[in-house]
C-alpha cells in the first residue's frame, strides 16, 4: 500500500507530511506544518512543483496530454457545446439543463450594457495604448460602479463581469482601430453579439462556430500564471474587477497569453525573411540568440497540448470556409514538421501549444493582431471567475509565499558624508 505520510526530519526535528492524493490519483505532499515543525521552508522557483490549492475544476495531464472541465474531455466540449455552456460548467460544476443554459443566458444579456463613464476612460486613453492596458482599466473601473459586494461570489458579480466583458473587449478593439463603438444587441447570442459589436457586421456561422471553440479551447487551464494571479489577488479579499484585471496583466506576458501575437508577428517575420523555416529553427537551437519558436514549448504539456491538435483543424476549416489560402498556415506546419523532427525539440519535449494556431485563425477572421491577447483574455474569463470563486468558498488564506533571503545581513548605517 502506498504511504500516507512522508517523515520528513532535519537538524534532530521531524515532520508528518501527510499525502493527499486528487481524484485522478495525482499524490501530493502537505507541507502546511513543516516550517513549524522542522523550520524548513521549501524552495521552488517559478512553482514549477508546487500545488498552491485543492481544485475540483479542471483536470490536465501534461505527459498524456488530457486536459478536461470538470471532468468532461476538452475535445468533446469543443466539438458539442457552446462558450455560455462551457462556462456554466466552470463555475457552477455540471452542465446546465436547457432551462437553465436559456436563464443564463438571459442574464447575461440583461447585464451586458456598459456604463457610458467606463466606456468613456477607453477615448481617455493615449493613443497606441495596447488593447490589453485598455482592458484592464476598463475592467477595473467597474469597480467604481458596481462596488457593492463585489468582494462577494455573489450569483450578481458573476454574471455582471462576464456580461460585460465581451461587450468591453469589442469597445477596445473599436477603439484601437480608432472607429465609433456598434450599439449592443441583446437580440444576439453572446459570441455572435461580441463579434457584431467588434467588426460592426453578422459573423457567418463558420466564423461563430470557431469562435466558439476557440473561447472554450481557452476558458480554463488550472492553475497557471493568469489564474493564479487572480486567485492570489482575489485572497487578499480584493473585489473580483480588481482580481480579474490581475489576471489580464499577467496574461499579457509574451510567455503566457500575449504568445498568440508573438505567434503571428513571427510568422511574419519568417514570411518576409522568404520563408526559409530551417533559418529560425536553427536560432531557436542556438541559445546565444535568444530566439525562441513562439508557440512551442509548455510549463506542463510534455506531450501534444490536446488544444492545439483541435485547432490545427479548425485552422483548416475556417480557411476552408472563408475561401482563404495562408502562407503562414504552410510556414506554420513546416515550422512544426521540421521541429517534432529535430532531436533539440523532441528531446526537451517541445511541441505546438494552444497558441500555434489560435493566432493564424484569429487573423482569417479579420482581427488585428494586437487584440489576440484579449481575445485569449475573453476567453479564460469563466476560468478565472471559476476558480476566484471556487477560492472565495473555499475560504482560502490570503496567499503569501516564502522566500530564502540571501541579501546582507545587518549592518550599521553610515551617514551620507562617510559614504
Ligand atoms: N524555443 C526554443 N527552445 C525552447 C522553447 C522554444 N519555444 N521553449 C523551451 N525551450 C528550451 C529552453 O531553452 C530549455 O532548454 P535547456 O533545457 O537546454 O536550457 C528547455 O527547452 C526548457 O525550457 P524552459 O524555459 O525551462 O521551460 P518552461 O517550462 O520554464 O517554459 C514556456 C515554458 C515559457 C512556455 C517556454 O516553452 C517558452 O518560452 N515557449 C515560447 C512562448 C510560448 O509559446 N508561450 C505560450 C505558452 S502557452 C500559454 O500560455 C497559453
Amino acid at each position: 500500500m502506498a504511504e500516507d505520510k512522508i517523515i520528513v526530519s532535519y537538524n534532530g526535528k521531524s515532520s508528518e507530511c501527510p499525502v493527499i492524493i486528487g481524484t485522478e490519483n495525482e499524490p501530493g505532499m502537505d507541507i502546511s506544518n513543516l516550517r513549524d515543525d522542522t523550520g524548513l521552508v521549501t524552495l521552488d522557483f517559478g512553482y514549477k512543483n508546487t500545488g498552491a490549492t485543492k481544485s475540483a475544476i479542471t483536470f490536465l495531464d501534461g505527459e498524456e496530454g488530457i486536459l478536461r472541465y470538470r471532468g468532461y474531455d476538452i475535445a468533446e466540449l469543443a466539438e458539442q457545446s457552446k462558450f455560455t455552456e462551457v462556462a456554466y460548467l466552470l463555475l457552477y460544476g455540471e452542465l446546465p439543463t436547457k432551462a437553465q443554459l436559456e436563464d443564463f443566458n438571459d442574464k447575461l444579456k440583461a447585464h451586458s450594457d456598459v456604463p457610458a463613464e467606463v466606456s468613456a476612460i477607453l477615448k481617455a486613453m493615449p493613443k497606441g495604448t495596447h488593447p490589453m492596458a485598455q482592458l484592464a482599466a476598463v475592467t477595473v473601473a467597474l469597480s467604481g460602479v458596481y462596488a457593492k459586494d463585489a468582494a462577494k461570489a455573489s450569483e450578481e458579480t458573476i454574471i455582471n463581469i462576464l456580461a460585460k466583458f465581451p461587450v468591453l473587449t469589442a469597445m477596445v478593439m473599436r477603439n484601437t482601430q480608432g472607429l465609433d463603438f456598434i450599439p449592443n444587441d441583446k437580440s444576439l447570442d453572446y459570441v455572435s453579439n461580441f463579434l457584431h459589436m467588434a467588426f460592426g457586421k453578422t459573423a457567418s456561422t463558420a466564423v461563430v462556430d470557431a469562435m466558439d471553440k476557440l473561447l472554450i479551447l481557452h476558458a480554463d487551464h488550472e492553475q497557471n500564471c493568469s489564474t493564479s494571479a487572480v486567485r492570489l489577488v482575489g485572497s487578499s479579499n480584493a473585489n473580483i474587477y480588481a482580481s480579474v484585471t490581475g489576471g489580464i496583466s499577467a496574461l499579457w506576458g509574451p510567455l503566457h497569453g500575449g504568445a498568440n501575437q508573438a505567434v503571428l508577428e513571427q510568422l511574419e517575420a519568417i514570411e518576409k525573411d522568404g520563408g526559409d523555416t530551417s533559418k529560425f529553427v536553427a536560432m531557436a537551437k542556438d541559445k546565444a540568440s535568444g530566439f525562441r519558436l513562439m508557440g512551442f514549448g509548455h510549463r506542463v504539456y510534455k506531450n501534444f497540448d490536446p488544444r492545439a491538435k483541435i485547432l490545427k483543424k479548425s485552422c483548416d476549416d475556417v480557411l476552408a470556409d472563408l475561401g482563404l489560402t495562408d502562407k503562414k498556415l504552410t510556414i506554420a506546419m513546416e515550422l512544426e514538421k521540421a521541429a517534432l523532427h529535430d532531436d533539440y525539440f523532441v528531446s526537451r519535449k517541445l511541441y505546438p501549444n494552444v497558441d500555434f494556431y489560435s493566432g493564424i485563425i484569429y487573423n482569417a477572421i479579420g482581427f488585428p493582431t494586437e487584440m489576440f491577447t484579449p481575445l485569449f483574455a475573453l476567453g479564460r474569463l469563466p476560468g478565472w471567475v471559476a476558480q476566484w470563486k471556487e477560492m472565495k468558498e473555499n475560504k482560502e488564506p490570503i496567499g503569501r509565499p516564502r522566500q530564502i533571503y540571501t541579501g546582507a545581513t545587518l549592518r550599521p548605517y553610515s551617514a551620507i558624508e562617510n559614504r
